[in-house]
């Protein structure tokens, strides 16, 4: 790894798109508190965050959508980084080396690790669910337009993917941190070319092809 590749950066996140994020990160956290208060009786304390129950069930499906659309739109943008790649599966197999950082051993991937593009799908199936269903159960706007056993599907559809989209944020949360540098590139857009070998080498090749095109 020569100095240069240490030094030179790389675009990674555009503005627009980390905007975007870190948006959706703030009104998914009112979203999930909100949410939570309301699914469950003991946990009524996190809905303190919009100041009363009445207030908490308001805002919920609000921020919900608030960051429901986003998320959609910023997954419409990155799904070109998130299509299955000749050595995908290859890495998948060799999860054993990537857990233990055995570098030799992990082959060569692109802009996204195959474990991310599970998390994307994962993303793109639970914010779609949680609209649909969220809208559906909507008291008093939307709901009457449905039977109560429809509502009542809603409503389980919709709890167990708000779980499975929690899950995943956290262990979305537990790898963007465990690799260093890479919420930096969320943060500042950037991130460095010796980042790039060593993660995501094939992105470097993308990269290249699209400096000869300009
Ligand atoms: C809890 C705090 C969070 C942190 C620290 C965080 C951090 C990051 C980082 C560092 C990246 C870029 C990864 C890379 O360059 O390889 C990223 C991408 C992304 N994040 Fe987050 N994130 C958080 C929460 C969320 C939430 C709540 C969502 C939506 C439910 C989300 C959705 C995404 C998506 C869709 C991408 C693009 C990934 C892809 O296209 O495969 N993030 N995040």
């Amino acid at each position: 790894m020569s100095k240069h590749d240490k030094q030179e950066m790389i675009v990674r996140h555009k503005l627009f798109d980390r905007i975007c994020h870190w948006f959706i990160v703030a009104v998914g956290l009112v979203t999930f508190l909100t949410g939570f208060s309301i699914f469950f009786p003991s946990f009524q304390w996190m809905g303190a965050i919009a100041g009363t129950p009445q207030l908490a069930r308001f805002i919920h499906p609000i921020a919900g959508l608030m960051m429901c659309l986003p998320l959609m739109l910023l997954l419409a943008r990155y799904y070109h980084h998130n299509k299955w790649e000749k050595n995908d599966l290859k890495w998948m197999l060799a999860i054993k080396d990537v857990m233990f950082e055995n570098e030799e051993g992990i082959p060569p991937i692109g802009h996204y690790n195959p474990g991310q593009k599970v998390l994307f799908r994962t993303f793109v199936v639970t914010s779609i669910v949680l609209t649909v269903t969220g809208i559906m159960m909507w008291q008093p706007y939307f709901a009457p337009y449905f039977s109560g056993v429809v509502v009542g599907w809603a409503i389980l559809l919709h709890a167990i993917c708000a779980l499975i989209m929690m899950i995943f944020v956290i262990v979305h949360f537990w790898m963007a941190t465990w690799v260093e540098g890479s919420v930096a590139g969320m943060l500042y857009g950037k991130v460095s070319k010796a980042w790039c070998r060593k993660h995501h080498p094939l992105m470097l090749d993308e990269h290249s092809d699209v400096e000869k095109k300009h």
